[in-house]
């Protein structure tokens, strides 16, 4: 038995429905449902005896404790966050409280859960922390790839609240003993991502004949990683990760966003052409950079490779081929959470930039 923070998320719902796939036992979810969960992510397995979902906020210690106490799980997978740098750079505080309050109630739960287990069995639990590479900064252009050892020097409010939960996370193993793991993962893409992401937004965009944006000079750099090979990775770690370990997982996929937009376009252009006969492309558009944009991410994953001999599956092209047609097929489900909360964040984020109407 699995309790999945965030299990109706990007990642967390792919994760379910890998784990539950792969036949990897029962799983309790618990997701507070914010603009970013959406249930519809799990409606494939909603009636399957091997999921319960639970509506409620991780930082509800009351719900966690009963939910700890009357499904009795061996891990604990949280991956349930605010995850969007923009939002972060506009209102920071949601990211403090369910990053950094949110994550301190979970351990809290969990330690106290993990404690009163008879001692034989405490050794086997697991405290899983989903992070991000975004904690360790920005990279040069020559600079090597961000190993486990590197220094956090988070620059975004999000980056920041996520290493702080990190080093929570690492306090509870070696001050209390806790067995934790964390994985720090670069971007990931693929199906069921809420559209205010660069992908997602993009082929979104696309669609509707509205710009595609461009920060800055569209020369940033981020590793991509297809989500279920991230899937894979978590479910790796959690069956034989080293306790109080982290593992960076990546996808040794480098692309500069203009590339990326590009590749978008380009598969579009194929699978749906314009009926001006036009690219795709004549829709970027650059726009206001992000303030404290970091400029380039990438990853070493050689730890989780060599010991848990871990690889991504998905080339970036291919990958990015399966969720372009992926949207393009399950345009019910975008149409199902871009709702009002959508196009006003839309507005927010987007109007200030000169070059998109809002
Ligand atoms: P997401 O924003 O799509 O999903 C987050 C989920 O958490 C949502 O379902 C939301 O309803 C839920 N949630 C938010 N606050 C909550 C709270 N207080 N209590 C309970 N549930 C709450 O995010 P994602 O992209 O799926 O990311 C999942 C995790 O992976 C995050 O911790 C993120 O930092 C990490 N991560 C993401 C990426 C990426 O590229 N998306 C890369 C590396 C790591
Ligand atoms: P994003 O998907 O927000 O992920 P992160 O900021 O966590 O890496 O953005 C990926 C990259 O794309 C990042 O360099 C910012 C850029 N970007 C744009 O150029 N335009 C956009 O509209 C968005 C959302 C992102």
């Amino acid at each position: 038995m699995l309790l999945v923070t965030g299990c109706a998320g990007f990642i967390g719902s792919n994760f379910v429905l890998h784990w539950l796939a792969e036949g990897g036992g029962t799983i309790v979810g618990l997701d507070a449902l914010t603009y970013a969960g959406n249930l519809a992510s799990l409606s494939s397995v909603i009636d399957d005896p091997r999921f319960t979902f639970v509506r409620g906020d991780i930082g509800d210690s009351t719900l966690v404790d009963e939910l700890l106490a009357r499904y009795k799980p061996s891990a604990i997978a949280h991956f349930a966050a605010e995850s969007q740098v923009d939002r972060s750079i506009h209102g920071p505080q949601d990211f403090i409280q369910t990053n950094i309050v949110g994550t301190f109630r979970l351990l809290e739960a969990a330690r106290g859960y993990w404690s009163g287990l008879p001692t034989p069995e405490q050794p086997a639990f697991r405290f899983l922390q989903v992070s991000t590479d975004e904690v360790y900064g920005s990279l040069g252009p020559d600079d090597p790839p961000f190993a486990e050892t590197r220094a956090y020097e988070p620059n975004s409010p999000y980056s920041a609240s996520k290493a702080a939960s990190d080093h929570l996370v690492r306090a509870y193993h070696h001050t209390y003993g806790l067995p934790t793991l964390t994985t720090n993962c670069s971007n990931n893409y693929g199906p069921l991502q809420f559209p205010e992401k660069l992908i997602p937004l993009v082929i979104h965009n696309a669609l509707a004949g509205k710009p595609l944006p461009m920060y800055g000079d569209g020369l940033n750099v981020r590793d991509w990683l297809f989500v279920n090979d991230h899937c894979r990775a978590i479910a790796c770690v959690l069956e034989a990760g080293r306790v109080g370990e982290t593992y960076n997982i990546g996808g040794s996929a480098e692309r500069r966003n203009l590339d990326v937009v590009h590749r978008i376009c380009d598969v579009l252009d194929a699978e749906r052409p314009r009926s001006d006969g036009k690219s795709y492309r004549t829709q970027i558009t650059f726009v206001a950079d992000r303030p404290g944009h970091d400029r380039r991410y990438a990853i070493d994953s050689r730890k989780i490779q060599g010991e848990l001999s871990w690889a991504p599956r998905e080339s970036f092209e291919s990958g990015l081929r399966t969720t372009v047609r992926w949207y393009l097929a399950n345009e019910e489900w975008v149409r199902g959470v871009t709702s009002g909360e959508y196009r006003s964040w839309i507005d927010t984020n987007y109007a200030r930039r000169s070059g998109v109407p809002a």
